[in-house]
């Protein structure tokens, strides 16, 4: 073996076991708790990257960090139908928050969306770009995190090209109504590829803010996601619809030694995208009022109704780039919505989340599955 093998061997080693400067990940705000945790704050590795396994509950819970809440006042805001651009990095040197950083500014002058500068990918879990599983964004209408209950979190916007890029765009949907008085509490949610280290959990929570609600109607409550979408590693080759949660989901908690909600094996973690009909961008269908009806989920159940929902004209869907649906050989196809009077002038929400969702009869088929 020459020398570069060798350092090349001891560096796959490093980046593997010794990950304690530079790997992982997480979102960096001054709306997070355990903003300026370092090394050294708790007696373990307790740095907001630190994936979470094994843990009992009070230790995985927002990361065990509710000791450390954000400075009043300091909030991420989102902005209803619009896009919110987070920080994700493996290192806070790395973000704009590098001011309060051990190691202080560490940003990539040569890019600067580089989420972990001078490290390869597996050190944040991904062998490249297509192996990226996605990450979400979770929130609880209620504004002490402390009260926040694991099944209060609703998944609202989902990036599956996490955790590549250091700015990261979540779409916000449209129909996101007001927080109470002192805002919402959020929190990342992350799980990675089994290709790329062992299996773990992220999350993190912030202090959060809906503004530009231009409705308000509530959230439905949060179910349990279900593996429906394709997973050809797994031997399944066809994404099975009836088999999907629909509506508002909640996040996944995993691999901790209480309170998990998922179960799935080692090599087949839930990830954050088509397998568990966590679509890109705005969940959309996440409201009391979207779907008319929908059936308990099983491999032979029928597909849930959507409602038809008018969008409002005061504000832009532009966010997620994924509502481009074609209003033009529509009518036909509404088999599974309510609305018989689609009108071809008129866009609807629904008609865009059931394109987004696969609910047209003849397009079932088209928007399952992991790509
Ligand atoms: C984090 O540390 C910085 C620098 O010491 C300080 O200005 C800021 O207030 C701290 N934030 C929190 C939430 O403790
Ligand atoms: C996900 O984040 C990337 C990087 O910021 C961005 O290019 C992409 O548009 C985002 N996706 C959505 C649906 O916002
Ligand atoms: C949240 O946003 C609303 C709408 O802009 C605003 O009235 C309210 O003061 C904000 N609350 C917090 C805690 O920032
Ligand atoms: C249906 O979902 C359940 C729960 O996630 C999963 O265990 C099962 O494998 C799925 N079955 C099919 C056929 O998709
Ligand atoms: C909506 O989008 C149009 C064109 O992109 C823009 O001119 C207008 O200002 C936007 N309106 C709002 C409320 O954002
Ligand atoms: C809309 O439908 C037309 C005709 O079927 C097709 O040519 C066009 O590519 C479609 N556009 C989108 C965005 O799907
Ligand atoms: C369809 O659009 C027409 C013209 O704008 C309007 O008069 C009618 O009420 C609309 N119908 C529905 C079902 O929205």
């Amino acid at each position: 073996m020459t020398r570069s093998h060798q350092l090349f061997g001891w560096f796959i080693l490093t980046a593997y076991w010794l990950p304690a400067a530079f790997a992982h990940s997480s979102i960096w705000t001054p709306a997070m708790y355990g903003f300026n945790v370092t090394t050294q704050t708790f007696p373990y590795d307790n740095r907001p990257v630190a994936p979470l396994k094994n843990m009992a509950f009070d230790q995985w819970w927002f990361h065990n960090h509710l000791d450390y809440p954000p400075n009043s006042g300091d909030t991420f805001e989102l902005p209803a139908g619009k896009v919110a651009t987070a920080e994700i990095a493996c290192n806070k040197g790395a973000t704009s928050f590098f001011a309060s950083s051990d190691g202080g500014d560490i940003r990539n002058p040569a890019n600067p969306n580089d989420p972990c500068p001078g490290s390869p990918s597996i050190t944040y879990h991904t062998q490249g770009l297509d192996d990226l599983m996605g990450c979400a964004l979770g929130i609880a209408y209620m504004n002490d995190a402390r009260q926040v209950k694991p099944e209060d979190f609703t998944i609202f916007s989902v990036n599956q090209t996490c955790v590549f890029y250091r700015f990261t765009d979540f779409a916000v949907p449209e129909r996101m109504p007001p927080c109470p008085e002192g805002g919402c509490t959020c929190a990342f949610f992350w799980i990675h590829s089994p290709k790329s280290g062992g299996e773990e959990n992220y999350m993190n929570g912030f202090k959060c803010n809906v503004t530009g609600s231009t409705s308000t109607v509530a959230l439905a409550e949060s179910k349990v996601a279900r593996r429906c979408g394709a997973d050809p590693p797994n031997n399944k080759l066809q994404s099975v619809p009836g088999n999907c949660t629909y509506g508002a989901k909640q996040p996944f908690y995993w691999k901790n030694l209480e309170q998990n909600n998922m179960f799935e094996g080692d090599f087949s973690p839930p990830v954050y995208n088509d397998l568990y009909n966590f679509l890109e961008g705005a969940q959309d269908d996440i409201f009391k009022d979207s779907y008319i009806s929908i059936p308990d989920p099983s491999p032979v159940a029928p597909l849930p109704v959507l409602a038809d929902i008018p969008q409002s004209t005061s504000s832009n869907t532009t966010s997620s780039g994924h509502q481009d649906c074609n209003h033009t050989d529509t009518d036909s196809e509404q088999a599974s919505t309510s609305g018989q009077g689609s009108n071809s002038t008129t866009t609807h929400i629904a008609r865009q989340a059931a394109y987004r969702f696969g609910l047209f009869t003849s397009s079932r088929n088209r928007h399952f599955g992991a790509h």
